[in-house]
């Protein structure tokens, strides 16, 4: 089986082939992905009518790249396979009608993918783990706890109530006058900063209901620096550290909840698994922080590769694979139409 993946539901415009043999481990054979960060930067932001133009100026550019890299042609593949939400509509319906044209030119069967099915997936062509599993997905546009189940079977245990996890992190860098993306940056300010010198608070924690809130520890974080200007960079180094301190505990006892949740579910499985994905779980604090808890637990934890946890086409076209492989892509195809909440 050999899919061409397509994704353009934020800021990156990505093509990749991926190929399975038989019973073989999936091979990527090859994985584009241009990143539009340049272009948002000046406005904080991604900025959703910039993303869907810069999409269509570079996506058809980048599937020739990504069949050029994988020494195959369209002939080749099996079927095409695009992220039909959630995301920027703009973007959405730039990358799945482009793929919908190449499919009905090669006369290809074309598979609509939910963007968070392929983040789910993910663990499966890196790691070939058996379901079922656990997902933290942690990005700029969704916190999320999944029990995987199957392919095409997820349970969505918590979920955050106003802000994701993301958005807190570069919401938090522009408050304190850090540059977009605001995670990296404050990542880095943390390293040189005094995490016991704000007790911000950590939200949910102790709480019986499972989701996530973030917009509370902003908003204390907009407190503090509002009290301090002009913040110096010790300030700046001290805030960081304080809000990533508050970050870990909250997001590890809100993990904490589902851990022993899918030992519950799911007593047969001896080792389980938790992965993560998503621009956040580059975080070392976070990371150590969940590797920790897993440990403790007797879960194994499972980070697949920076570049495939972040948005890619990888993810996509495997996660094609799985649907034509399940035999559920037939739901699918030419009349869907791009759903930004899907
Ligand atoms: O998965 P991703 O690349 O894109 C989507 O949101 O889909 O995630 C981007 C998010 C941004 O909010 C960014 O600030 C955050 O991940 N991020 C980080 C770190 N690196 C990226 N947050 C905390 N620490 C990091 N090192
Ligand atoms: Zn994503």
């Amino acid at each position: 089986m050999r899919v061409l993946g397509i994704e353009t539901s934020c800021d990156e415009t990505a093509a990749s082939v991926v190929t399975l043999d038989g019973a073989a481990t999936p091979v990527i054979a090859s994985n584009i992905v241009l990143s539009q960060i340049e272009e948002h930067a000046a406005f904080g932001g991604v900025v959703p009518e910039i993303a869907a133009r810069a999409h269509v100026e570079a996506l058809d550019g980048i599937i020739e790249a990504a069949l050029a890299d994988s020494g195959t042609t369209l002939a080749d593949i099996d079927a095409i396979a695009a992220t039909a939400g959630p995301g920027l509509v703009g973007g959405l319906i730039v990358g799945l009608m482009t793929a919908k044209a190449i499919a009905a030119a090669a006369g290809k069967p074309l598979i609509a993918i939910n963007h968070l099915e392929g983040h789910a997936l993910t663990a499966r062509l890196t790691d070939g783990l058996d379901f079922p599993y656990l997902l933290l997905l942690v990005s700029g546009g969704h916190t999320q706890i999944v029990a995987v189940r199957g392919v095409g079977d997820y349970q969505r245990w918590a979920t955050t109530i106003d802000d994701a996890l993301g958005e807190a992190f570069d919401k938090t860098a522009k408050m304190l006058g850090l540059p977009y993306p605001g995670g990296p940056n404050v990542e880095k300010a943390a390293a040189t900063g005094d995490a016991t010198r704000f007790a911000f608070p950590r939200p949910m924690k102790g709480s019986a209901q499972p989701d996530f809130s973030f917009s509370g520890l902003k908003t204390a974080v907009r407190q503090a620096a509002t009290a301090i200007q002009p913040l110096s960079e010790q300030d700046v180094a001290d805030i960081c550290a304080s809000f990533q301190a508050a970050v870990a505990d909250a997001l590890g006892d809100r993990v904490a909840r589902a851990l022993a949740r899918f030992r519950q579910e799911f007593p047969d499985k001896a080792t389980p698994s938790l992965v993560v994905a998503g621009g956040v779980a580059a975080n070392r604090t976070i990371k150590a922080t969940l590797h920790k808890l897993c440990a403790e637990a007797g879960f194994a934890f499972v980070a697949p590769p920076l570049k495939l946890c972040t948005d890619n086409a990888a993810m996509i076209a495997w996660a094609g694979i799985e649907r034509l492989r399940a035999g559920l892509s037939q739901e699918n195809g030419f009349d869907f139409v791009p759903r930004s909440r899907w």
